[in-house]
């Protein structure tokens, strides 16, 4: 299977940026500038209370929306948390898991992001499952142990069926936010070696027909030359979505 019949994925993750009604005019406007750029699937990943406005706004349009993050337990006493059956009741289809703001600022591990994959796959949703080394980890040289351990913990007990609603998101945690981008070869390299892992675990049909998306600092000027790598299927794109008219510009250049 070759890269043109992966489907790409171009997701905007909005962080902790855009009240309800700025959500709204940027996800219409994001709508009206991407329409027709069939060649991609657009997804904006909003903030929890921006999730009615923006499904509103996105209603009848290709622009699909997810949640930044999801709680593993059904319901309880988990203050300040929202569970995979309150975002889907909203109508949220896609959410980021085990975003590395969310690791490094929230404590969260390869264990609480498996038990969040599992509990989004279960309630039907699409998981952009992010995983990437720190530059200590880069600088040691063990990037691709690192990789391939997160791949493998943070999928565990997902089924073969179940991957075909899992995105990866390989994000260098130094490219994040920096400014600095890896060089497509290095996004190559290592979006090749989790799709090895993923062959690994699940075979080469479900290894293949996974989307993996590289994001860190990806932009309207670096798009094109990250996207045409044979193992980047698509972008997470944080600071350049909140601006549609930049977004726009990357979602263009996945159209080939
Ligand atoms: P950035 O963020 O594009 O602003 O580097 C990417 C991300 O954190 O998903």
């Amino acid at each position: 299977m070759k890269k043109s019949v992966r489907r790409a994925v171009i997701a905007g993750n909005w962080k902790m940026n855009m009240t309800p009604s700025e959500a709204k005019a940027a996800v219409e406007e994001t709508a009206r500038l991407t329409n027709g750029m069939s060649g991609c699937d657009v997804v904006l990943c909003v903030p929890f209370v921006d999730l009615p406005a923006a499904i509103e706004a996105a209603a009848g349009t290709h622009v699909k929306i997810g949640a930044q993050n999801v709680h593993f337990a059904e319901k309880g006493a988990f203050t300040g948390e929202v569970s995979a059956k309150m975002l889907a009741e909203v109508g949220a289809e896609y959410v980021i898991v085990g975003h590395s703001e969310r690791r490094q600022y929230f404590g969260e591990t390869d264990e609480t992001v498996n038990l969040r994959t599992k509990a989004a796959l279960a309630a039907g949703f699409k998981v952009i499952l992010c995983l990437g080394e720190v530059l200590e980890q880069r600088k040691a040289g063990i990037t691709s142990e690192i990789v391939s351990m997160q791949t493998k913990l943070d999928l565990a007990g997902v089924s073969a069926e179940e991957m075909a609603n899992v995105i990866i998101a390989y994000e260098p945690v130094w490219a994040i936010g920096t400014g600095l981008t890896a060089t497509p070869d290095q996004a190559e390299e290592v979006c090749a070696l989790i799709r090895r892992t993923l062959a690994s675990l699940y075979g080469d049909t479900v290894a293949e027909a996974t989307t993996i998306q590289y994001g860190g600092s990806m932009n309207d000027a670096n798009a094109a030359e990250l996207l045409s790598k044979e193992n980047v299927d698509g972008g997470l794109i944080g600071g350049a979505s909140l601006v549609p008219a930049k977004f726009t510009k990357i979602v263009e250049a996945a159209q080939a």
